[in-house]
């Protein structure tokens, strides 16, 4: 058999810190029933001053070794997706291999929003299966709620901080691994979400701050239409590709950003509720980290079981898009 990458292990780190729909009601224009009917989120976590995204990316990927059984000494190469990193460069990889105290060891961060980490896979998974690497620690980590204005209800309320973590490495029997992996992106989007100022073309400047470009900017419909659209096409290649259909796979995570985009995906595959792998309520969107703070916690919970067949799909800015059938 050829080589095939495989989901090893998982492990997922919040900060203690939680902040309620209630809480947000007591200094800002909105109220839990709007929150909770609009996106399905009840509350987040949020991550302290003094306390970045590399925190809690270690955290992560410490659960994730431990639960996989993979020494920190075997991992040949550390990916994180965020777009909430320490700094603006270098890399929060490279800030994780030296908190690890693995430095040597190659890292980079990779760039896609909210499907940062099914980017993350699908590079592992070339990564080992070209037998370049052995294994390979992908973390997805974010902060968002250090990004987002706390006066525009539009936005923050939607966002929390946490990590999720995997290790990837070569399938241990013929049924596990990662059965295939789809990606897409289009560029003419752009301006629907991000965080315009602080880069290249909006220099950090008084100018920039005023207009609280250094913020979440977005265009909440058309994201909204944008994630149905991409996140049920995603899902359906990614299962043709692998040659499954939706009744086969024993769970689906879809990225965390609103309960009715999730709904909206399962009616068109016609998955029960209990297939669905949900804790939006307790995390809000942790963009890159939804999907493996998802996976760890159910597998933690003992509901994601070795054997599973799972799917994964995710929208981000730019827009990014993917999808992936993996049997744990
Ligand atoms: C954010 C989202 C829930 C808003 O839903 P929407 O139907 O687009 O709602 P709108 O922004 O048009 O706002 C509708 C009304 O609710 C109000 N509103 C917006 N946010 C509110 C809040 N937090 N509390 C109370 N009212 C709010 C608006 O001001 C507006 O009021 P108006 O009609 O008096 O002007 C929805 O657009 C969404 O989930 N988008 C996708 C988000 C996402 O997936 N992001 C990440 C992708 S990776």
């Amino acid at each position: 058999m050829s080589k095939r990458a495989a989901i090893l292990g998982a492990g997922y780190y919040a900060p203690e810190k939680v902040l309620t729909n209630k809480d947000i009601e007591k200094f800002l224009d909105t109220n839990d029933e709007w929150i909770t009917s609009m996106t399905g989120m009840k509350e987040r976590h949020l991550s302290e001053k003094g306390q970045p995204t590399s925190d809690l990316a270690v955290k992560a990927a410490e659960n994730a070794l431990k639960n996989s059984g993979v020494k920190k000494e075997e991992i040949d190469m550390v990916l994180v997706a965020t777009v909430t990193g320490d700094y603006v460069w270098p890399s929060t990889a490279n800030v994780v291999v030296n908190k690890l105290g693995i430095n040597g060891v190659p890292s980079v961060d990779l760039s896609a929003a909210c499907s940062g980490f099914l980017y993350g896979l699908t590079s592992a998974r070339a990564f080992i299966e070209s037998g370049i690497y052995k294994k390979i620690l992908l973390i997805g980590a974010e902060e968002f709620t250090k990004v987002c204005d706390w006066t525009d209800r539009k936005t923050c309320v939607l966002f929390g901080d946490g990590a999720g973590a995997v290790v990837i490495g070569e399938a241990q029997n013929e049924e596990q691994g990662i059965l295939s992996t789809y990606l897409g992106s289009d560029g003419s989007k752009v301006s629907y979400l991000m965080q315009p100022g602080g880069g290249t073309a909006n220099p950090l400047s008084q100018e920039v701050l005023d207009k609280k470009m250094q913020f979440v900017y977005m265009e909440g419909k058309e994201v909204f239409k944008q994630a149905v659209i991409k996140m049920t096409a995603s899902m359906e290649i990614a299962m043709e590709k692998a040659g499954v259909t939706a009744e086969q796979v024993d769970y689906f995570i879809f990225h965390q950003a609103n309960k009715r985009i999730i709904d909206s995906i399962a009616q068109r595959f016609l998955v029960p509720e209990e297939k669905l792998i949900i804790n939006i309520h307790k995390y809000a969107n942790t963009s890159a980290a939804t999907i493996p703070i998802a996976l760890a916690e159910a597998m933690e919970e003992g509901k994601i079981k070795k054997g599973h067949l799972l799917g994964f799909s995710a929208l981000g800015a730019g827009f990014t898009w993917g999808g992936a059938i993996v049997r744990i």
